[in-house]
């Protein structure tokens, strides 16, 4: 019979410490699972958090082994780990989830659009591109989005290329280059799944990207018909049962002018597209990652109350201890929920918390989202 993972003090191992760890450590108290963090800097939003920390590379392979031999489950809140080690402690009965094969495909961009394109999931055509290819090469596919096969998070290594103007700093190591998509909106899912296969989907929520990429403003739910939300989801649980993933994944979507839904990205783990579920479903995403790791019953994604929810970026020009000025007004709107991650540091664009505005009304709950995004400002 399976161990029984709750209320006995299980060890669980995250490879890396910063806000999605914490957030997932604030779920897992409540289920007394003793977590270890592992993170390459003395400091990091969970290092005050967690039960014990180690300072390692999440990259390294004797860093991950070491830091893996003493823990029942280890998860992940990035996917540049190293997949070595972590496949040498599955063999060695730790479990790991997401496991390491998937992880190494969902890391490598280039591996996860094959993986679509092999599993007859509806994608964006993509090439594969390299220090090797020519600027003519290049000029002929404009406009196109490359973006880095590795390492890239937040926006960062991926370039959205229209002109030629664009080319002049075009990425030289090993990308993928993919057709420009005019979409009408982009669409994330979260589905989760446990060790026995169960999967829960949430609803789709909507989501707008700033200048740098990053995710600006979400709401829940999205502003689609609900054919598109059926597709939409069911489409969810059939990438996530193709990868036969035991976690949460977060699949991101691109929604088409004629209605087709493309799969852009997925990330196995917590995701920035569902934080919202803190505050407005009845599961967090946090918890439910927990009980699809620890082979738990999922919990029930049902929607509570409508959000909105902003990112809490850095100014841009800012650099060093952070202030968040504007926090006392934005506190007194109704359904604010403030999340500061307790990173110490302030630069232009770092996500430095999320706030989500809960109300009955989506339409007033972007309102009041979009007064607390002029209100607060974070600053040195
Ligand atoms: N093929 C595409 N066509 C048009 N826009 C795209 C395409 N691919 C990406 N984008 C835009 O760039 C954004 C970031 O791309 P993507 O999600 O692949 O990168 P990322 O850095 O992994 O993002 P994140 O970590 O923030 O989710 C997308 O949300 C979308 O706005
Ligand atoms: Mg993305």
């Amino acid at each position: 019979m399976e161990k029984e993972l709750v209320g006995i003090r299980q060890r669980l191992g995250i490879l890396g410490g910063g806000q999605l760890g914490r957030m997932l450590i604030q779920e897992a108290i409540s289920y007394d699972v003793h977590i270890d963090v592992m993170e390459r800097t003395v400091e990091a939003p969970s290092s005050i958090i967690a039960h014990s920390y180690t300072v390692g590379e999440i990259t390294d392979y004797d860093d991950v082994l070491k830091f893996g031999r003493d823990k029942d489950v280890i998860t992940v809140e990035i996917e540049n780990v190293n997949i070595e080690a972590l496949k040498e402690l599955e063999m060695n009965g730790v479990k790991v989830f997401p496991q390491p094969h998937i992880l190494e495909i969902i890391k490598d961009k280039g591996l996860q659009k094959q993986f679509y394109i092999d599993h007859n999931i509806p994608t964006s055509s993509f090439e594969l591109t390299s220090n090797s290819t020519s600027i003519e090469h290049y000029k002929s596919k404009i406009p196109f989005v490359h973006k880095l096969r590795t390492g890239g998070y937040d926006g960062n290594g991926v370039q959205l290329i229209r002109t030629s103007n664009d080319l002049g700093n075009v990425f030289e190591s090993d990308s993928i280059l993919e057709d420009m998509i005019p979409f009408t909106k982009e669409l994330s899912v979260i589905v989760a799944r446990n060790e026995a296969g169960e999967t829960a989907v949430y609803q789709t929520v909507e989501c707008e990207f700033n200048d740098a990429n990053m995710v600006a403003f979400l709401f829940s739910p999205a502003e689609i018909d609900i054919d598109t939300e059926n597709r939409a989801t069911e489409l969810a649980v059939s990438v996530i049962n193709a990868f036969e993933i035991v976690g949460l994944l977060a699949v991101e979507l691109f929604l088409l002018p004629n209605g087709e839904l493309l799969v852009n990205e997925v990330a196995p783990r917590p995701h920035n597209s569902g934080h919202h579920t803190i505050e407005c479903n009845i599961t967090s995403q946090f918890e439910q990652h927990l009980r699809s790791i620890l082979n738990l019953p999922l919990g029930e994604t049902e929607m509570i109350r409508k959000g909105a929810m902003i990112n809490l970026l850095g100014e841009a020009g800012y650099d060093g201890p952070a202030k968040y000025e504007g926090m006392p007004e934005a506190l007194s709107y109704p359904g604010v929920h403030v999340h500061l991650y307790g990173k110490a540091s302030t630069r232009g664009n770092r996500k430095m918390g999320h706030i989500t505005v809960t109300n009955s009304n989506l339409t007033e709950a972007k309102n009041t989202a979009q007064k607390v995004l002029e209100t607060v400002r974070v600053i040195a």
